[in-house]
């Protein structure tokens, strides 16, 4: 039996680095007053089509939907958001101070293509800031973002920063872009021209140099951004400014998912060279019904883990590496279970070390100790147990020294 298409599993040592990642946003998010929250996998169907849009690619097609025993349509989370608007709801956290502020860490399953990178189940580290409208807000998360990315080794770190402008500057500049496109509809794809019918500003997203082209000619949203909408992106870029945060403002940026508005952005790595974006995400409104009916606006992000951990620097992989544990070796009458109490005794007084259960030779064990990277072996054959010392090997140097036993923590521990 294999695992299932699209998913796969994370096996050691690999899963330190992802423990890594995960323990750094931790850290990080910590540090902004965030706290975590975990919502469950399996949610009712209704939350997304509502919550993400109909006409997005995420519930028009990649949605893992099954009716339960009972008939009742469920559906595998395939993002984030959603979920955390429902158990905000849902526990009236909004009743309580705000901002509030959240992040969450899982897996979360889309039905797509597998390739390098994507995945049917696959991980995202996501935050969201629940109840300001202000461009403070915004501006806060971005640092965040970044500051992580920058604390995971990445390099050159740049925003892609746009705004979608608010309901009613995405109203007109719809119906203009729309004006635009109709008489070129047969310059479009297929998918463009079903676009245009149900979700026309996403055709800006293209990746088709053909349709790029085209659109070059087409109008801007900048021209039908209300005031409001272009005070708060100008504070927000005032914000930036003052906060360090490179930007660059990326006027074709739009982000599919029907709850955005506002802000969007990305972020890449220019040190990667690659110019796909690590993240990306933006301002939503209409997740949050509360405070009888009111909508609470937020902003967040979900950056895919897997995509993270494949491009992580090679320097941070190796720092996430956690250190392998000496090896107590037992030769003679001394065997595996001497071996066992005597790296029982070692942890309990805090020293990193294992027992060679292997039932190796003594040649054997050495050689696999030094191929796993231990520093040192600790030998204990029955000439040191009945002398009460243990023989300490340095795997790189070869030398040896004998140690009293009760002494051998302290001087692994003070580093050897
Ligand atoms: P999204 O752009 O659909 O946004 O997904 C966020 C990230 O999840 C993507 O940039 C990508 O790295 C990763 N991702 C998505 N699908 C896959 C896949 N099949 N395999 C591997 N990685 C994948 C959201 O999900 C929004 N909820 C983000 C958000 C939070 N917006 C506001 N708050």
């Amino acid at each position: 039996m294999r695992s299932v298409k699209g998913t796969r599993d994370l096996l050691p040592p690999e899963t330190a680095v992802w423990q890594w990642v995960e323990a750094t946003a931790r850290r990080v998010f910590a540090g902004y007053g965030y706290g975590e929250v975990r919502t469950p996998a399996l949610e009712p169907t209704e939350l997304f089509v509502r919550g993400v849009g109909e006409a997005t690619d995420i519930v028009g097609k990649q949605m893992y939907t099954f009716a339960d025993r009972k008939g009742r349509s469920l559906t595998l989370r395939p993002e984030g958001t959603a979920p955390v608007a429902r158990a905000v709801v849902q526990h009236g956290l909004a009743h309580g101070p705000l901002p509030l502020k959240l992040f969450y860490i899982g897996s979360h399953f889309r039905y797509e293509r597998p390739q390098k990178g994507r995945y049917r189940e696959f991980h995202q580290i996501g935050a969201e800031l629940i109840g300001d409208p202000g461009p403070h807000s915004d501006a806060e998360v971005i640092a965040m973002l970044v500051r992580f990315l920058d604390e995971l080794g990445f390099s050159d770190l740049v925003v892609l920063l746009n705004t979608v402008g608010d309901e009613r500057s995405r109203a007109g500049f719809r119906e203009a872009l729309v004006e635009y496109l109709a008489p070129r509809r047969a310059e479009l794809s297929a998918e463009s021209r079903r676009r245009l019918e149900d979700n026309p500003l996403r055709i800006l997203d293209t990746k088709s140099r053909r349709e790029r082209r085209l659109l070059e000619g087409a109008p801007r949203l900048d021209d039908h951004l209300t005031q409001e909408s272009r005070v708060h992106f100008d504070e927000l870029r005032g914000l930036l400014d003052r906060l360090g945060v490179a930007y660059r403002r990326e006027p074709r940026l739009v982000r599919g998912l029907d709850y955005y508005t506002r802000t969007v952005f990305e972020i890449v790595s220019e040190g990667l060279g690659a110019q796909d974006p690590l993240d990306g995400r933006g301002r939503k409104v209409g997740l949050v019904e509360e405070r009888g009916g009111e909508d609470l606006p937020g902003i967040g992000f979900a950056i895919g883990e897997d995509r993270l951990v494949e491009v992580l620097p090679e320097a941070s992989r190796e720092r996430a590496l956690p250190p392998a544990p000496d090896v107590v070796i037992p030769a003679g009458e001394v065997g595996a279970g001497g071996a066992l109490v005597l790296a029982e005794e070692l942890r309990r007084a805090g020293a990193g070390v294992v027992a060679e259960l292997g039932g190796r030779s003594l040649r054997a064990a050495l050689k696999q100790a030094s191929r796993s990277g231990a520093r040192h072996a600790l030998l204990l054959g029955d000439e040191e147990l009945a002398a009460g010392v243990v023989t300490v090997k340095d795997l790189e140097t070869g030398e040896q020294r004998q140690i009293a036993r009760e002494e051998v923590a302290r001087w692994l521990t003070a580093g050897g």
